[in-house]
């Protein structure tokens, strides 16, 4: 099986995402030593904004074939000005293609993604959840949940880490209980 690892905060070394993503993979891994591991971070080489030779042309783009090939995904993102990176929305938009990833039916859009296993690890400098003032603004998860949903993927695993930029002890909380959560996570058949 396949894995396809992406970080995308621009945080380096005190990013958040990409302790608790590391951490999902270091998981899965150990647990599946035979899985086999691509990694790219989107924010050090960031893929360009989509662009409409990028959009028409025939062969796709390698993004969307290693996106076909996986059977697993660990995606890193914080959240910024209440979404995800757009380092990771431009890997999205080659992503969510017409015919490849989705198609239209006479029924509505239907995913064509399904069966692949996704992890998101996500972090927020605040609170977002259910009943929490922020909840309304919450344009991360709804939206990689959104997506994800559209093209087939509807049981995303989110290990979250939020109060990031409350202060150290937060922090410092919220990252431990990620990264326990991570190492709990069991291996997809
Ligand atoms: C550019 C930028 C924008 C941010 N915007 C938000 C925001 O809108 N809401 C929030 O709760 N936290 C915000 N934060 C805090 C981050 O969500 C938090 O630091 C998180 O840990 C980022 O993930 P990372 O550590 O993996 O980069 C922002 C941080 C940065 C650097």
């Amino acid at each position: 099986m396949k894995l396809l690892h992406l970080d995308s905060s621009i945080l380096g070394e005190n990013s958040v995402s990409r302790a608790v993503s590391a951490a999902i993979v270091g998981n899965l891994t150990k647990a599946d030593p035979s899985l086999e591991v691509s990694y790219h971070d989107l924010a050090a080489e960031a893929l360009p904004h989509l662009t409409l030779d990028v959009l028409g042309n025939p062969d796709g783009t390698p993004e969307l074939a290693e996106f076909l090939a996986a059977d697993v995904i660990v995606i890193g993102a914080g959240m910024y000005n209440f979404t995800i990176p757009s380092q990771l929305k431009a890997w999205l938009d080659r992503v969510l293609v017409a015919g490849k990833t989705f198609q239209y039916t006479a029924e509505g859009p239907k995913g064509l993604a399904g069966g692949k296993k996704v992890y998101v690890a996500l972090s927020r400098g605040g609170y977002y959840g259910e009943g929490q003032p922020g909840a309304a603004v919450e344009h991360a998860e709804s939206y990689l949940r959104a997506v994800l949903g559209f093209i087939g993927i509807t049981d995303p695993v989110f290990v979250l880490a939020e109060g990031i930029a409350i202060g150290p002890e937060v922090r410092e909380k919220a990252l431990a209980d990620a990264l326990a959560e991570a190492g709990a996570l069991t291996v997809p058949a």
